[in-house]
């Protein structure tokens, strides 16, 4: 049986976590798309075409430790503005959602895009200085020296190149289920994750 779950939301908005916490529950398969655009904008940073960085991605590209930096996030959403980068991702994202055993997908346009009729879709978002402050704890524990207001910064060009594209714009499904997590504890948030998929999968069984 497949069954997928689509988890889209601006940057540093917990999907992660959620997405992590709901596969492991579940025992559903997990994949952050966000990590095949990091991939694809860390190749172009070191001198590759995006078209072609694309095309040539392998599973390996996914494993490099440096992808989570705010350097590759910014050459992540430059290149996810591309409507070809964008199509040479498609069927590998297609094909993990369906896979048997169910299927958690995280990024900007599952549920409107790339899983147009996953099971469920989650909005997941928090207000922007939430999301910095969130983000500049992680990279900082990580030993980055970034600053709040550069993590801040980030976070607010990255949404609005990544809502303002033309080509699949970060938004909402008209039918997902939208969770704020501002006033949330990560446990809360999970929570209220779970109950949904929960839902869910009892309409189906
Ligand atoms: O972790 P965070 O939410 O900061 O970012 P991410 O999910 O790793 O995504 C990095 C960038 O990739 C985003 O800012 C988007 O520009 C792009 N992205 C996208 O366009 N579509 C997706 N499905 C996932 C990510």
């Amino acid at each position: 049986m497949s069954f997928t779950v689509a988890i889209d939301g601006p940057a540093a908005a917990g999907k992660g976590t959620i997405s992590k916490g709901v596969a492991a529950h579940f025992g559903f398969a997990h994949l952050d798309t966000g990590l095949l655009y990091r991939a694809v904008g860390w190749r172009t940073l070191n001198g590759e075409d995006p078209l072609e960085a694309a095309r040539a991605l392998v599973p390996d590209d996914l494993e490099r430790g440096d992808l989570r930096t705010a350097e590759v996030a910014q050459a992540a959403s430059r290149v996810a503005v591309n409507s070809d980068v964008r199509s040479a991702l498609v069927t590998f994202q297609r094909e993990f959602s369906r896979r048997p055993g169910g299927a958690v997908l995280d990024g900007r346009d599952i549920g409107t895009v790339i899983c147009p009729s996953a099971e469920v879709k989650l909005y997941v978002t928090a207000s922007a200085e939430i999301r910095a402050e969130r983000r500049y704890l992680e990279l900082s524990a990580k030993g980055s020296d970034i600053t709040r207001e550069q993590v801040l910064a980030d976070v607010r060009e990255r949404d609005t190149r990544d809502a303002d594209r033309s080509t699949a714009p970060m938004k909402p499904a008209a039918d997902a289920v939208l969770l704020d997590t501002s006033d949330m504890s990560v446990a809360e948030a999970l929570k209220a994750a779970l109950a949904i998929v929960d839902r869910a999968l009892g309409a189906v069984a």
